[in-house]
């Protein structure tokens, strides 16, 4: 098993200074960077921009959810800026995906473009109310399957879902996978989970992993550590 950039480290930071701090002590060839609402919104398109000048392939994941024209422009905007990857919410349509994949495609360069299943925070309860019953697994296979048809390169899913969307939808779609804790460290408010290493076995390509590396006392220590138990 290789660990070449298959951790996307979560900057789930409240102020740029804190990210920084961290990010200074990061290598853009062993780590992908996952900026998300809450700095975005603080920090802006200069931020990532900042980070990308330092070499760091940027995940933005801001997750939109909205009209096709509206998504299909943010996610021009996106491309404008350089990212290397991008989400929005698969439960927003075929229409709103094929919007968003036919503009990234008029455009020169442009990101992977993924999507997002389910949230996890959400539980069967919670998904009755909001008119979705069902297993949320069967839920997640089945919005992975729309959105590929639609056009995304991937989607952000639960590693306990990895095996199934792998095994429907084939080799080349990328799966994108929070949830993931390596063995002894704290679950946080994360409940379903998975080590690294089974993660990339259940069909992971990316593991995006944010306070075990970042509330580290030595994140680069806890990064190594990471990438040693994927190593055969
Ligand atoms: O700190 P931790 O490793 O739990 O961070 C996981 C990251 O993945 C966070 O940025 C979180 O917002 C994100 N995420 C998640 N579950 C999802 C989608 C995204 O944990 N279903």
């Amino acid at each position: 098993m290789t660990s070449a950039k298959r951790i996307i480290v979560a900057l789930d930071f409240a102020s740029e200074a804190q990210a920084v701090s961290l990010v200074e002590r990061l290598d853009p060839t062993r780590c992908r960077l996952k900026v998300g609402k809450e700095l975005f919104t603080r920090c802006g398109p200069a931020f990532v921009e900042a980070l990308q000048l330092r070499g760091f392939d940027v995940f933005l994941d801001l997750k939109f959810h909205d009209i096709p024209n509206t998504v299909a422009g943010a996610c021009a905007a996106a491309a404008d800026l350089g990212v290397w990857m991008v989400n929005l919410h698969i439960s927003g349509g075929a229409g709103m995906i094929q919007a968003a994949r036919t503009r990234l495609d008029a455009m020169s360069s442009r990101p992977l473009l993924i999507g997002v299943t389910l949230l996890t925070s959400l539980s069967r309860e919670d998904l009755i109310a909001v008119g979705c019953p069902g297993e949320p697994g069967e839920r997640v296979v089945q919005l992975a399957a729309l959105g590929h048809a639609a056009g995304l390169d991937g989607v952000v899913c639960s590693p306990l879902e990895a095996a199934a969307v792998r095994a429907a939808q084939g080799p080349d779609f990328r799966l994108v996978t929070p949830g993931v804790r390596p063995a002894g460290t704290s679950l946080g408010d994360q409940v379903r989970v998975m080590t690294p290493r089974d993660a990339l076995a259940a069909g992971a390509d990316d593991l995006v992993i944010g306070r075990p590396i970042t509330a580290a006392k030595d994140p680069l220590a806890a990064l190594q550590a990471i990438e040693d138990s994927l190593v055969d």
